[in-house]
């Protein structure tokens, strides 16, 4: 049986992946920080699918725990990744905590950056394997600080993709649009504000992520009005993309600009 370690797995999208990929038929090592929850899934997985599940408790960002799940690559062939875990923020910028905008560029980027390296290693030697990267469709918009992270998974992805293709390895950037996770309560975003057109299913999402990594892609935007949508963005002013990609968020100016239009 293959194996896929899959971060960010009890919830949302990770759920899924989680799903999808044990009825594709491979054990799993479920990664995040919540163990109990963890469990839960590996054993609701295991009643329901004939395959092992190994749950990594870890916080991605802590120097420690990430070292334990790169060493994990190095104990036993793992053939899927799906660097998958991430959270979001309303507030801008300004107005976080620079600790907690670093947490976040560490756990979208530098992380996705470790989890890749430690994963296609072996699978260059092995001359098959693939990478899945969850980026957003914000990496093609402003949305915040998010978007410069995930244009960055993009970019990154892509680039991978074309250079380990005739190394046997698929690098895949996932693209979704909103989706229903518990992504935008954690972050205290209304939810209503996004249009019900606007939502994709995390079930199906998947499903067709799965259909575009056979395919050999190495950008997949599931869903036909988000495709319509990022040929749209191409063409549309950057500065009215700019003012459209903020809505839920908080957009508030810093201060000082606030004060000055004010004329103070
Ligand atoms: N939902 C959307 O609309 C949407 C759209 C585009 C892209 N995405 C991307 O999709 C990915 C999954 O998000 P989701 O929507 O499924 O959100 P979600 O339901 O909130 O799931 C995020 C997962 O990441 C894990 N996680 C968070 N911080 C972590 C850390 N420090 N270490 C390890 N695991 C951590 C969480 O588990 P623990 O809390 O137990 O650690 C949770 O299982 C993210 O990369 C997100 O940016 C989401």
């Amino acid at each position: 049986m293959p194996t896929a370690l899959v971060t960010g797995p009890a919830t949302g999208i990770g759920r899924a992946f989680a799903d999808k990929l044990a009825l594709e038929g491979y054990d799993l090592v479920l990664v995040s920080r919540d163990e109990a929850r963890l469990k839960e899934v590996a054993a609701d997985i295991t009643r329901l699918h004939d395959v092992e599940c190994e749950v990594l408790a870890a916080d991605l960002t802590d120097a420690a725990d990430l070292a334990r799940v790169e060493e994990r690559f190095r104990t036993g062939p793992i053939e899927l990744l799906v660097n998958n875990a991430g959270f979001g923020q309303k507030k801008p910028f300004w107005e976080n905590p620079v600790e907690v905008e670093e947490k976040q560029l560490d756990l979208l980027v530098r992380v996705v950056l470790r989890l890749t390296h430690a994963a296609v290693l072996p699978m260059i030697e092995r001359g098959s394997g693939a990478v899945i990267n969850v980026s957003s469709v914000a990496g093609f918009l402003q949305r915040n600080i998010y978007s410069a992270h995930k244009a960055w998974v993009t970019s990154f992805s892509a680039g991978l993709a074309t250079g380990l293709h005739a190394q046997g390895v698929a690098v895949m950037a996932l693209c979704p649009g909103f989706v229903h996770t518990e992504f935008h309560e954690r972050m205290g975003m209304d939810k209503s504000l996004i249009p019900s057109f606007m939502w994709l299913d995390a079930d199906e999402l998947v499903a067709a992520a799965w259909k575009d990594l056979q395919r050999g892609k190495a950008i997949s935007i599931p869903s036909r009005r988000y495709k319509l949508l990022m040929v749209a963005a191409r063409f549309t002013p950057r500065a009215l993309i700019a003012r459209v990609s903020t809505v839920g968020l908080d957009g508030r100016r810093p201060a000082s600009s606030a004060a000055k239009s004010r004329g103070e």
